[in-house]
C-alpha cells in the first residue's frame, strides 16, 4: 500500500466514524423529541381529569345543600302543622316517653310546655280517662276510635273525643294520640235536652194546673160566701183553714203555670255588674237582721232578658238567705263573678255559709216541686235552670268556702 492509499483508509474512517456519531446524535435527539411529546400528551389528560373531578363535587355539594334545605323545609313544615293543629296531637314511644305533645294538647290537658321526655303516665296523671286509653292501646295494639272521655274540674267536666292509634319505631311499639275539646258540644246537647224536657213538662202538665186553678177558684169562691159570723163558733176555724189553703194552692199553680209556660224573652245587652249590686241594695230589706250580702270579682256584659236574670239571682239569694236561716245561721252571702274570656263566659256563684246541698240531692233540688221548706213551692231552682238555659247558658251545685252552697250560673259573655 502506498502513502497514499494510507491516507484516504484514514480518511475514510475518520468519516465513518463521524457518520456514526451523526446517526446516534440524530437517534437521542429523535428518542428525547417522544419523550418530550409522550410527557406533554400526559400533561393533558390529567389536567382534564381534574376539572371533571372539580366539577362533579361541585355538582355533589349543590345537591346536598338542596337536599338538606329541603329537609329543614319539610321538617318546618311538619312542626308547623304539628303547632297549628287545633286538635291535640300526642305521640309516646314503646318505652312510654312522650315524644310529641302540641300546643292545642298542652293547653287541653292543661300540662306543662315541656313534656316531652316525660312518662305519659306521670304526665297525664290528672287526666286518668287519657292514661288508660293510651295504656290500653298499647297493651292490645289495637285502635280505639272516637273515644268519649270525662275529666272531671275544679270548675266543670271537660269531655274529650280521643282516638289512639297504634305506631311503629324505634324503641319499639308506640302510640299516636289525636284528642279534642267536646265539652262545649256536650253542655250544648245538655240544654238542648233541658230546653226539650222543659217544654213537654210545660205543655203536659199546664193543662191539668189550668183546670186544677179553676175548681181551686170555685172553691175559694164558695168559701167567700160563707159568712163565718153566722156559723156556730166551732166551724168557724174551718171556713178560714178552707180559704187560706184553697188561696195557698192558688199560689202554687200560678206560680207552675208561671214556670211551665213557654217565656217570651226580652233580648237586650245586659250589664251584670249593675243589676246584681241593685238587686242586692233591694233584697237588703228582706233579709234577716244582720245579714250581709256581698259582690266580688269581675263581671261582664251578658245577651239577656233583664227582668228574668234578676229572678234568677233573685230566687238565689232567697234561697241561700233561707237556707242559712233555717240553720240558724246569720247569712253572710257572697256573690262572686269570674270571667272566662277564653270561653267567653261569664261565671256567677252564689254562695253562702248554711248547711249545704249533699251531692246526691244537686241534681233533685232542680226538678220542679221539690222542696225541703214547709212553705216553699220547689219551684224556685226550676224556674232558675229553665231561665238559665234559655240564656244558653248552664247552672250547677257546689261547694262555697264557708262550706254552704254555691250555686254557679255560667252565661255566655254579649257579642262582641
Ligand atoms: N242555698 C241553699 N242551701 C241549702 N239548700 C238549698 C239552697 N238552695 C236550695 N236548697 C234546697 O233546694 C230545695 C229547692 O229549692 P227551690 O228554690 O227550688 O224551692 P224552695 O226554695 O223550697 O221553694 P220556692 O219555690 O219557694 O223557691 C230547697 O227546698 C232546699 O232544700
Ligand atoms: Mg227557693
Amino acid at each position: 500500500m502506498t502513502q497514499y492509499g494510507y491516507a484516504l483508509l484514514g480518511l475514510t474512517a475518520v468519516v465513518a466514524m463521524l457518520v456514526a456519531i451523526m446517526t446516534f446524535a440524530v437517534l437521542k435527539f429523535a428518542a428525547g423529541a417522544r419523550d418530550a411529546k409522550r410527557h406533554l400528551a400526559g400533561g393533558a389528560d390529567s389536567a382534564i381529569l381534574s376539572a371533571a373531578l372539580q366539577e362533579a363535587v361541585a355538582k355533589l355539594k349543590a345537591q346536598e345543600q338542596a337536599m338538606s334545605a329541603r329537609a329543614v323545609a319539610s321538617e318546618q313544615l311538619s312542626s308547623q302543622i304539628v303547632s297549628s293543629l287545633t286538635a291535640g296531637l300526642l305521640v309516646v314511644d314503646g318505652t312510654g316517653r312522650i315524644e310529641i305533645l302540641n300546643p292545642a294538647g298542652q293547653q287541653m290537658l292543661a300540662v306543662p310546655a315541656a313534656v316531652a321526655g316525660g312518662d305519659y303516665r306521670a304526665v297525664l296523671a290528672s287526666v286518668p280517662p287519657l292514661v288508660e286509653a293510651i295504656t290500653e292501646c298499647l297493651g292490645t295494639r289495637r285502635a280505639i276510635l272516637r273515644r268519649s272521655l270525662q275529666i272531671p274540674g275544679a270548675d266543670r267536666t271537660t269531655h274529650l273525643g280521643a282516638s289512639v292509634s297504634p305506631l311503629g319505631g324505634r324503641e319499639g311499639h308506640g302510640a299516636i294520640c289525636l284528642f279534642s275539646d267536646l265539652t262545649n258540644v256536650v253542655e250544648l246537647e245538655e240544654q238542648l235536652r233541658l230546653k226539650e224536657t222543659l217544654a213537654r213538662l210545660g205543655e203536659l202538665t199546664a193543662g191539668i194546673a189550668h183546670e186544677f186553678r179553676n175548681g181551686l177558684a170555685t172553691i175559694h169562691g164558695y168559701s167567700r160566701l160563707i159568712v163565718p159570723d153566722a156559723l156556730p163558733g166551732q166551724y168557724r176555724p174551718y171556713v178560714e183553714g178552707i180559704r187560706q189553703e184553697t188561696e195557698a194552692l192558688g199560689k202554687v199553680v200560678t206560680n207552675f203555670l208561671n214556670f211551665a209556660r213557654p217565656e217570651r224573652l226580652q233580648f237586650s245587652r245586659v250589664e251584670l255588674e249593675p243589676l246584681l249590686r241593685r238587686l242586692g241594695e233591694d233584697l237588703q230589706h228582706e233579709l234577716p237582721a244582720g245579714a250581709t250580702l256581698d259582690l266580688r270579682g269581675r263581671f261582664a256584659d251578658v245577651d239577656g232578658d233583664e227582668v228574668l236574670l234578676r229572678q234568677v239571682f233573685g230566687n238565689l239569694v232567697r234561697n241561700a238567705a233561707e237556707a242559712c236561716e233555717s240553720a240558724g245561721v246569720r247569712p253572710a252571702i257572697v256573690i262572686g263573678g269570674d270571667v272566662d274570656a277564653r270561653r267567653r263566659a261569664c261565671r256567677i256563684s252564689v254562695e253562702d255559709n248554711g248547711p249545704g246541698i249533699p251531692e246526691s240531692e244537686r241534681a233533685r233540688v232542680f226538678q220542679p216541686f221539690v222542696t225541703t221548706r214547709s212553705r216553699g213551692t220547689g219551684l224556685g231552682l226550676a224556674i232558675v235552670q229553665k231561665i238559665v238555659v234559655m240564656h244558653n247558658g248552664r247552672v250547677g251545685i257546689g261547694t262555697s268556702p264557708a262550706g254552704g252552697a254555691s250555686v254557679e250560673v255560667t252565661l255566655p259573655l254579649a257579642a262582641a
